[in-house]
């Protein structure tokens, strides 16, 4: 395959990100501009002050991103950049920077879907995985079972039919005093708690055997907290977080296996910020160890947003001859397997 170094851009939600890839697997700089601190203050991210801190800082880290890497412009073969799903505000920001350096030095513009950008986090972390393998995509806004069959080749087999599970994981993180971002800090507090403490259910999606849904777990864990304020009963918060987290993980393990299982692949990874999850990474590798499947897992640094992932993914997009013109805009709802 020929050789290409990209200078990849990703702005959107709360992390300003740039990185410089070549060959869509080597990472030359990877530079994220994390804004939960000042989202904390609100329990979640609001939109308009990411938006606002984006354009205060994706200067800044698209420069660092370009010197780590000991680079210039001219260096480079192409830009990319998270163009959907994602917040609009947010988005169009990554994508205006982007559409001006390409304007500016005559780089080649292409525009990359965050999902896809999540799956080839593992194209980094795995230099000898290749398609087709299965894919478990599992982050705040997403939870998608999708067969990677090629680069740049997707047939999403299921998803969530309301809530993401780190969207579960924030709302209870929050509902019980945790604050946000819930997932990390369930994943801690769970290591202290027993995870068969509480039954909570493990949801099946009717005629499906991929589709997910977490609201129905998020309304028994409130339920529970409810009931117990009204006996007066104290609720140990580890064991609430580790029974969650265990509903959680046993439903994304079964939908994952079943989905391999079917697929026939013997390859299966994870990707989005739950799947930093390290009582998932345990279960999924149990699993994958009992069949004799080979488990693949980006490093957690990876799996949260990151623009490194965003120059893998346009690696395979460049070689594609996949290109944008300076007509491009964010897409919000963007789908899966549309360019
Ligand atoms: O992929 P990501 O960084 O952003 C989106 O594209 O949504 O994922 C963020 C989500 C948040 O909901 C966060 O709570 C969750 O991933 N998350 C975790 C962990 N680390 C991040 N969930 C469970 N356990 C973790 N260790
Ligand atoms: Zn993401």
């Amino acid at each position: 395959m020929e050789s290409a170094t990209i200078l990849a851009i990703e702005t959107s939600c709360d992390e300003t990100a740039a990185a410089v890839v070549r060959n869509g697997r080597e990472i030359l700089s990877n530079v994220i501009y994390s804004q939960i601190d000042l989202h904390t203050l609100y329990g979640g991210v609001v939109p308009e002050i990411a938006s606002r801190k984006h354009i205060e800082k994706i200067n800044q880290v698209m420069a660092q991103a370009l010197k780590e890497a000991g680079m210039e412009l001219s260096d480079l073969d192409a830009v990319a950049v998270t163009y959907g799903p994602g917040l609009v505000g947010p988005l169009l920001v990554g994508v205006s920077e982007a559409k001006a350096v390409s304007f500016a030095s005559g780089l080649p513009l292409i525009g990359v879907h965050h999902i896809e950008g999540h799956i080839s986090a593992n194209y980094i972390e795995h230099h000898d995985l290749e398609p087709p393998f299965v894919c478990l995509v599992a982050s705040g806004g997403h939870s998608h079972l999708v067969v990677v069959k090629d680069y740049g080749e997707y047939e999403v087999l299921g998803r969530t039919r309301d809530d993401a599970a780190g969207e579960a994981f924030d709302k209870v993180a929050r509902a019980i005093g945790l604050g946000y971002p819930g997932g990390p800090k369930i994943d801690k507090v769970a290591r202290e708690g027993d995870p068969d403490a509480i039954a909570f259910p493990r949801a099946k999606v009717g005629d499906s055997d991929y589709d997910f849904s977490f609201s129905g777990l998020k309304s028994a864990v409130l339920n529970y907290l409810n009931s117990c304020q009204m006996k007066g009963e104290t609720i140990c918060q580890a064991d609430v977080a580790a029974s969650f987290q265990k509903a959680v993980v046993d439903v994304l393990t079964e939908h994952s296996m079943a989905a391999v299982e079917r697929c026939g692949l013997r390859k299966f990874a994870i990707a989005g910020g739950v799947a930093s999850n390290s009582a998932l990474r345990q279960a999924l590798e149990k699993a994958c160890a009992e069949r004799e499947i080979a488990f693949y897992r980006p490093s957690p640094l990876l799996c949260t947003d990151n623009a490194a992932m965003i120059g893998a993914a346009a690696y395979y997009e460049y070689v594609r001859g996949v290109r944008h013109g300076l007509d491009l805009n964010a897409v919000p709802g963007l789908k899966l397997g549309q360019t």
